[in-house]
């Protein structure tokens, strides 16, 4: 019972007291209102206030039972570490049909971490004029040119790997070496990344090591290629990558410029839409790396300015990446970042925020800050949870999150994903997307293993189709695309999703 403010304590206590006397001491609470309050809660979830057609709900009843019996099993996928339970996960029948499904568009994905290490490996690196040196720090880099470079500093000679595998016993072993050196997947990760600052290590030197591979320009064109197709093979339809500064690079070294990558991806993008109608197409987000100082951070801004200036139908906008805890913050380059506006344009901001625990620091105020910045999106926001006014904010202005499960497993910020500050945030129908960041790293491809985790682990039972429904609605309608490209994605989702249901409503 709730008591209105201005009666005074006297009234109030005698109101209780007659509510009491009705009741009887001893009586339940009214079930009409306990049940009224369960349907007020579920319709403030994502997908509270979705209307399923009678075909939905008899998937939905489908999806439930199986999501039950799935939480009965032991180990319970979503509360152990990725890496240990994947191949339980890949057998899952709510996986399986979470494959099948049509999930809209992967909106936080990084360009050099979106292509299977298999890939990786047994196509790239089998390219003639391939070299590899092996580090100090048991990794590899790898380079293509004409004659054999000059050592680098902190690796190995120089080899070229033909002429290095023509003298293997064992080419496969190595080809798996290879494979373990481009990707955190690894059978014992608890053992190998005990603490945050080890993980983070390994994934830059991942990071380092793959660049020589995928800014090979012959590479990095079928590299695009092969990633909207491990998308599109996952049921995507639409996808905005951040890249990086790197740049690509001929067989005699010389480099190409941002603008003529730009144009790669358009060109790759527009190949790949020839041969598969239904793709919508992609943008990207022109990153810099938040290790960068002040002036380099403010150069990235203008470039990427000039880059939307010229091709405004493929660059969405800029972001800061790299490991917060460690670099610089938002407010930070806060001058840098005010370019845009003291110049009179418009650069959008699809700022990494709050991806820390780091509560009550100085990088855990990025998540307000990529607000203040007019973010159209935050990159995972992690802690936005501790920030009432940030969170309130985020959500009347219906700014999204990115939510990458997978990943803030990966990089220790929480480790039972029942536990993922989003399961509030979900109960709470505040708006987000979900994505998979970095797939090749984390041994996934496309969404679905992430639409797993964020639907079993941290929606729980309470999640239900609509939620599914609402998330891959919510990656349309929170891309960057122009009201009339979100319609026409919508359209194509939305015949896919029908014909994804009458499928699965039959049995
Ligand atoms: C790599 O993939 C490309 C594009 O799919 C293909 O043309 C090429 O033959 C492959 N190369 C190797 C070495 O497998
Ligand atoms: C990387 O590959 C090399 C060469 O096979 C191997 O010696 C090394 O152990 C690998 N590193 C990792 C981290 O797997
Ligand atoms: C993109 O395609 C256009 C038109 O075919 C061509 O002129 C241009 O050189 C291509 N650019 C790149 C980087 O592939
Ligand atoms: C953010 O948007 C508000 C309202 O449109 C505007 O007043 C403000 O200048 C913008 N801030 C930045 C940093 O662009
Ligand atoms: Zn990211």
């Amino acid at each position: 019972m709730i008591i209105p403010p201005e009666t005074s304590s006297d009234v109030s206590l005698l109101m209780v007291v007659v509510f009491l006397s009705i009741q009887g001491c001893h009586s339940a609470p009214d079930p009409k209102q306990r049940d009224q309050m369960l349907k007020q809660e579920r319709s403030e979830r994502l997908g509270g206030r979705m209307e399923l057609s009678e075909d939905e709900q008899r998937v939905d009843v489908m999806l439930q039972r199986l999501k039950i019996k799935e939480m009965s099993t032991s180990p319970f996928p979503p509360a152990k570490h990725f890496f240990t339970v994947r191949h339980l996960i890949q057998n899952s029948p709510v996986f399986k049909l979470i494959q099948k499904m049509p999930k809209g568009a992967a909106l936080h994905l990084h360009n050099s971490a979106m292509v299977s290490v298999d890939w990786l490996v047994m196509n790239a690196t089998y390219r003639p004029n391939c070299y590899i040196c092996f580090t100090w720090g048991n990794s590899v880099n790898f380079i293509f040119s004409m004659t054999t470079p000059f050592p680098r500093w902190g690796c190995s000679l120089w080899k070229r790997l033909d002429v290095l595998r023509a003298g293997l016993s064992d080419v496969p072993k190595f080809d798996e070496s290879l494979m373990r050196n481009l990707t955190l997947f690894t059978e014992d990760p608890e053992t190998s990344y005990p603490t945050q600052d080890v993980v983070w290590e390994r994934f830059e030197t991942v990071f380092y090591a793959v660049n020589g591979l995928i800014t090979y320009a012959p590479v990095l064109k079928d590299h695009i290629y092969q990633g909207l197709k491990e998308l599109y093979d996952d049921n995507i339809q639409y996808v905005e990558l951040r890249i990086g500064q790197s740049k690509a690079y001929e067989l005699d070294w010389s480099t190409h410029d941002r603008a003529w990558t730009i144009e790669l991806f358009r060109n790759i993008t527009e190949n790949f839409r020839a041969n598969h109608p239904e793709f919508v197409g992609s943008r990207v987000i022109l990153s810099a790396h938040r290790s960068s100082g002040v002036s380099q951070v403010k150069q990235a801004v203008q470039e990427a300015v000039e880059m939307q200036r010229r091709f405004p139908d493929i660059v969405a906008g800029f972001d800061l990446v790299g490991r917060e805890d460690k670099g610089g913050t938002i407010w930070y380059f806060r001058d840098a970042l005010s370019l845009p506006s003291k110049l009179g344009t418009k650069l959008p901001f699809f700022f990494h925020a709050g991806e820390t625990n780091l509560d009550g620091t100085d990088v855990d105020r990025n998540v307000l800050d990529a607000l203040l910045f007019n973010t159209s999106r935050i990159g995972h926001g992690f802690a936005l949870v501790h920030h009432p006014l940030a969170r309130q904010l985020s959500r009347t202005t219906r700014v999204p999150l990115e939510i990458c499960p997978i990943s803030n497993q990966v990089l220790k910020l929480v480790s039972d994903l029942r536990n993922h500050p989003a399961a509030v945030l979900m109960s709470d129908g505040h708006p987000m997307v979900v994505s998979s960041d970095d797939p090749s790293l984390f041994g996934t491809t496309g969404l679905s293993y992430d639409f797993y985790q964020a639907f079993v682990g941290i929606g729980g039972l309470d999640a239900n189709l609509a939620t599914l429904k609402e998330l891959a609605i919510n990656s349309i309608r929170y891309s960057s695309l122009s009201t009339q490209l979100q319609d026409k994605a919508m359209a194509v989702w939305l015949e896919n999703w029908n014909k994804f249901i009458a499928e699965n409503s039959e049995t």
